[in-house]
């Protein structure tokens, strides 16, 4: 008899629910090579506990490289009704620190941490739906049609995954599966070369309004949710307005997306005048950063290296040890009360109200 203690509860006993105040251990209970540099991940809490999220949200997990805090978000692909576990589905970006090193190094028993679930890429109540993916941008919307496979819910909708050749199309074989069977779901894939199947027999090219019109001919009257590259995106985003959809029906994943520019945030008054010195101590690198800017984007604007995605405290990609002064930081849940009192910040939304120095 196997004594060892599984991370999943024995049948029958419904286990606590994960609790991101206070849970971030995770166990890699399986890993599956999807595409030629895609795998899937997944993972369990340690001590059995389920997971509640919604199709669309992620998980920010925060690794250890060599000796260095990394942290990056990660959309959920599995299925919400799969509560034991998780998945995340990662492609291998060229010179990719992360992806890399998690391709390279996660092996099934590995151990590590995340906050989530977090985000707010969620489905709301339609009839009828477009789903828009481009390359690895398929894993929330791909979370949310296995959801839509598993409770059988009857709605209309067209999937549309675009990606550079059909060898790059993750997850093609249980997409078709599920549209043979989901009467619901129209599927259309769109590699923009055939390089490597020439015996491709569908459409090629890239997303444009007159392939909209002919995949999606009723466009106007469904609820447009979208997650791919940045330029995916902004053409999908003008190509759904030009069709007739409002804006309100047109939902993306924002946290891949964003520029680096300076929000508004609120700032306390005499610090707003101010510019302070801001030390990168690893980087052997001072910037004067005034009180009315953020520190990532006077960071990026000097050419010191931060990482970053969201740029909005969401996705906690930024997050980074303060070892002195103080900031005003207005972040939107990508960091954890626990961590502030530990000294850490968002400097993606946080303007200096001191000078600063910053552990990078
Ligand atoms: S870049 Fe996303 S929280 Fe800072």
């Amino acid at each position: 008899m196997d004594t060892k203690k599984s991370a999943f509860p024995a049948a029958g006993k419904l286990a606590a629910l994960w609790n991101r105040d206070i849970d971030e251990d995770l166990i890699c209970v399986d890993i599956h090579q999807e595409t030629h540099d895609v795998k899937t991940f997944t993972f369990a809490s340690p001590e059995g506990k389920r997971f509640a999220f919604w199709a669309g949200q992620y998980f920010l997990f925060d690794l250890d490289i060599g000796g260095e805090p990394e942290s990056r978000c990660y959309s959920i692909s599995s299925s919400p009704c799969r509560a034991q576990a998780f998945s995340v589905t990662v492609k291998r970006v060229a010179g990719g620190r992360i992806s890399t090193w998690l391709h390279d190094n996660l092996a099934v028993n590995s151990r590590l941490k995340a906050n989530g679930p977090l985000g707010h890429f969620i489905r709301p109540a339609a009839k009828k739906y477009l789903l828009l993916s481009g390359g690895s941008g398929i894993t929330p919307v791909m979370s949310m049609v296995r959801e839509l496979a598993d409770t059988c819910e009857p709605v209309d909708v067209i999937f549309l995954h675009a990606a550079r050749t059909p060898k790059d199309l993750v997850f093609r074989e249980e997409l078709s599966g599920l549209a043979s069977r989901m009467k619901g779901l129209r599927l259309q894939f769109l590699p923009e070369s055939v390089s490597g199947e020439p015996q491709w027999s569908g459409l090629t090219g890239r997303l444009s309004g007159d392939y909209m019109r002919l995949a999606v001919p009723d466009i106007a009257e469904r609820v447009v949710l979208c997650c791919g590259p940045a330029p995916f995106m902004a053409a999908a985003r003008a190509i759904t307005a030009d069709l007739g959809v409002p804006p309100s029906n047109y939902i993306e994943e924002s946290f891949d997306a964003a520029v680096i520019d300076d929000i508004d945030l609120p700032v306390a008054e005499e610090a707003k005048t101010r510019t302070f010195q801001v030390e990168f101590s690893k980087q052997s690198r001072k910037i004067e950063v005034s009180g009315e800017q953020t520190v990532l984007a006077c960071a990026k604007k000097s050419g010191v290296k931060l990482p970053s995605s969201c740029s909005n405290g969401v996705c906690g990609t930024c997050k980074s040890k303060l070892l002195s002064g103080t900031v005003d930081m207005n972040h939107n849940g990508g960091i954890r009360q626990r961590e502030i009192d530990a000294g850490l910040f968002l400097p993606c939304c946080s303007k200096p109200l001191s000078d600063l120095v910053i552990d990078r």
